[in-house]
């Protein structure tokens, strides 16, 4: 894809395969009643007829007018609000892109001068526009013999001033969404083939293209010499060797404390001993998609040559029921010295991330997220349209939350308080693995807790973010946006 920005001072002039034109129901904006005259007034005889209303996202397709340099024109409805909310904005663009697409237009230009969004600069608008044809041209192909055509837009023209923040914007928003698609195909590969080694491979992959990025690899014999015994409970049941990948991006000054991310990357889960019912079993495999966000957001982070130091941390291992599995009431000691006792061998993403958050200290992190398709109660408590954001410090899950907003990849707070901690207390080691049917989210949450007292942290549960089920089965990518975004904000961009 490649995409440009135009500064633009004749509309009638533009010269593209398809103009894409933002309107009122009144032609308020100056380019559209330009637009308009130029084609001897057919879009006021066509909004005159009832033929297009201008309402928030209503796309009407032109494929021939004439007056206009573009042979074909898409008019798109800003709807009544004289400023957007920012998922208007979303609306509006996805219309464009996929009107435009399905009509099968390779060059398109879109007009964003008379566009406001509310609190947001223009430079949010072109990197929100980045993102989303990026994303768009998401295909899954990997296992399939037919796969879905491409997208036919090749050339996205924005016009707009050429200047060095309107480009940086624009190559964020297309690095953020490579990294967004980079998550989706790490989720949506099926769990044969998206091991633990396949991660590993994917992570070095990034590291030979990116000089800033380095990775290490650690392998059991190694896990077990640093006393990561409750991640390695986990893949006892399973001939696929458990990994910790660790990515480093270096941008910053040497002495700059890292952002740590930390992702669960269990390859499928399928309960263990504690077994999952067969229904919907297969989405499982999205149970690495905390570990997908990690690597697409490093391959961003690099891509954008963020100037900050990133640790990206992964635990990879796949969860099965076998004669070497663990079984509920073993009793394991955890790279914190901490003992936990295994009520349910499902509960097995804190099990593996509190070694990783272990791990994570090392590196004497400035901030660490770890980020998690952790439990069904999440998606109990907020659908899909929030992650549960928990922290140990509300400044920075404020600062979280703001940043979810901006990159219209939302979370919502969720309470860690005291009074959740002793539904995990157990008679046989330092605490269970379970808190009972009561705030499951929360006591998972609680559980992480007792493994990063010595930074600030915070946790994403994106159970219910990280994919959609149902007919459009398919990762989302989340929440790769909202990392990048606020790594890019702590970067000073
Ligand atoms: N990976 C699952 C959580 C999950 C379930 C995510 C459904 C998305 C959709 C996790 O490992 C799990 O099985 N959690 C259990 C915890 C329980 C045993 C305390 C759950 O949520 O049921
Ligand atoms: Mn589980
Ligand atoms: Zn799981």
């Amino acid at each position: 894809m490649q995409i440009s920005l135009k500064p633009c001072k004749d509309v009638t002039t533009v010269s593209t395969d398809c103009l894409v034109l933002i309107v009122d129901h009144a032609l308020s904006a100056d380019i559209a009643k330009a637009a308009d005259s130029a084609c001897g007034g057919a879009i006021t005889e066509i909004i005159k007829r009832g033929d297009f209303k201008g309402k928030l996202a209503e796309t009407l397709y032109l494929p021939a007018v004439s007056g206009l340099k573009a042979p074909r024109l898409l008019i798109v409805g800003k709807g009544d609000n004289a400023d957007l909310k920012d998922s208007d904005f979303d609306k509006i663009i996805n219309a464009a892109i996929n009107t435009t697409a399905s009509a099968g237009c390779k060059d398109i230009s879109i007009m964003l001068d008379n566009i406001n969004v509310t609190d947001r600069k223009i430079t949010w608008q072109y990197q929100r526009v980045a993102q989303l044809i990026t994303t768009s041209s998401y295909r899954y192909t990997a296992t399939v013999s037919k796969p879905k055509p491409a997208l036919s837009i090749r050339r996205l023209t924005l016009q707009g001033a050429n200047t060095d923040a309107n480009r940086q914007a624009v190559h964020a928003g297309a690095s953020i969404g490579k990294g967004i698609n980079i998550a989706c195909d790490l989720g949506d590969l099926p769990g044969n083939i998206c091991t633990p080694n396949y991660l590993a491979s994917e992570s070095r992959a990034l590291g030979r293209k990116y000089d800033s990025v380095s990775v290490s690899v650690l392998d059991e014999k190694k896990m077990a010499e640093l006393g990561m015994h409750s991640l390695l409970s986990v893949t006892a049941g399973t001939d696929q060797p458990a990994r910790l990948i660790v990515i480093e991006y270096k941008g910053g000054k040497k002495a700059d404390k890292p952002h740590v991310l930390v992702g669960k990357g269990v390859t499928f889960d399928t309960g263990g001993i504690s077994l999952k019912p067969g229904a919907k079993m297969d989405e499982m495999k999205y149970d690495m998609c905390g570990a997908a966000s990690v690597v697409g957001t490093l391959s961003a982070v690099a891509e954008m040559d963020l100037k900050l130091n990133v640790v990206g941390i992964i635990a990879a291992a796949e969860n099965m029921p076998s004669g070497s599995a663990t079984k509920p009431g073993d009793v394991v000691t955890s790279m914190s010295g901490q003992t936990i006792e295994i009520l349910n061998t499902d509960a097995e993403g804190r099990l593996v991330l509190c070694d990783a958050l272990t791990y994570a200290g090392k590196f004497k992190p400035a901030s660490v997220i770890d980020i998690a398709t952790l439990t069904g109660a999440c998606v109990v408590a907020l659908g899909k349209h929030a992650a549960g954001l928990f922290s140990n410090d509300d400044d920075f899950a404020a600062e979280l939350l703001e940043q979810g907003k901006l990159a219209q990849d939302r979370a919502w707070h969720m309470p860690l308080w005291d009074d959740y901690q002793n539904q995990l207390d157990s008679n046989f080691a330092d605490m269970a693995n379970i808190g009972g049917p009561e705030a499951g989210s929360v006591t998972a949450a609680c559980f992480l807790s007792r493994f990063t007292k010595d930074y600030r942290w915070a946790h994403l549960d994106i159970a219910g973010a990280a994919w959609n089920g149902g007919g459009n089965k398919g990762a989302t990518g989340r929440p790769v946006g909202l990392l990048c975004q606020y790594l890019a904000s702590k970067a000073g961009n």
